[in-house]
């Protein structure tokens, strides 16, 4: 793997041993669960940055009961179709995701500015590079990935043009505007459709559209479930707390997952 980029000199990383190092003699140990701390404090706002411990737990729970296994799938024949052999998941969570892009590609990076989200991911697949880093300032060096994915997660243009090789791919998956409707109906008065074409719109000028596909996934959630979902989403922050609490009381809620997948090429 040669692809990662010192933080602080932008150079190539090379690892030895249990250290990433580069020429100017930055170094980088990899923690014990086998990932590597690129967030380095210059490019560091806050001290526990990214989701919370809390909603990356139930984010794991929930995922870990194939609810969004179709997705998983889509995302799966997408990069069978198109090949490409580097992939940076930018926002990769806890790795459910790219657990399964892995297997696709030749070198397979995750970056994520959440440590604890890492530290669970690091421990699910030793052939992925687990990166803690930021999407403002990318792990990777120029012109090195064939395919950036973003699923749910930020998406940051020049760091993503940055590191695309020439033609390279950009795959960017967001609810869809009807995603989890029958859900968000019990939290809120008036429920507005997500806006994904928002996306398309942003990267329009530099990224030529390839691929826009909805994937829906119905589901039928018991109640913890139900108490995972709304902690791993931001609608129930959003929520009246009675009305948070009505919906984490309901024995079962049936709702369909509705994601819009795009996919980019750097023109
Ligand atoms: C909604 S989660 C999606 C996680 C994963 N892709 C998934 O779908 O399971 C968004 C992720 O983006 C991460 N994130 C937020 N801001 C970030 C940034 N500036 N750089 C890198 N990751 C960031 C969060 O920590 C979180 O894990
Ligand atoms: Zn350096």
């Amino acid at each position: 793997m040669q692809w990662l980029m010192c933080p602080v000199c932008r150079e190539q990383l090379e690892l030895n041993a249990r250290t990433w190092r580069c020429q100017q003699g930055h170094s980088f140990d990899l923690a014990k669960q086998g990932y590597v701390n690129l967030h380095v404090v210059q490019h560091k706002h806050s001290k526990q940055p990214g989701d919370t411990p809390e909603s990356v737990a139930a984010r794991r729970a929930f995922l870990s009961g194939g609810f969004y296994a179709p997705l998983r799938q889509a995302v799966e024949a997408l990069l069978q179709q198109y090949q490409p052999k580097t992939l940076l998941d930018i926002g990769c969570g806890e790795g459910y995701y790219i657990q399964a892009m892995q297997a696709h590609v030749v070198d397979c990076i995750g970056v994520d500015i959440a440590k604890s989200a890492v530290q669970h991911a690091a421990k699910t697949n030793p052939e992925v590079t687990w990166v803690v880093g930021t999407g403002a300032v990318l792990p990777v060096l120029d012109q090195s990935m064939e395919i950036c994915t973003s699923l749910f997660s930020p998406i940051p243009k020049p760091e993503i043009l940055r590191v695309l090789k020439q033609n390279g791919l950009c795959l960017v998956v967001t609810p869809a505007p009807q995603h989890l409707y029958a859900l968000r109906e019990q939290l809120f008065d008036e429920v507005r459709p997500h806006e994904p074409e928002k996306f398309v719109a942003q990267l329009s000028d530099a990224f030529e559209l390839l691929e826009s596909k909805v994937v829906d996934a119905p589901l039928v959630l018991q109640q913890q479930d139900i108490q995972n979902l709304l902690a791993m989403t931001p609608y129930a922050y959003k929520a009246k707390p009675e009305k948070r609490q009505a919906l984490e009381q309901l024995a079962q809620l049936d709702v369909t997952a509705s994601f819009q997948l795009y996919l980019f090429k750097k023109m």
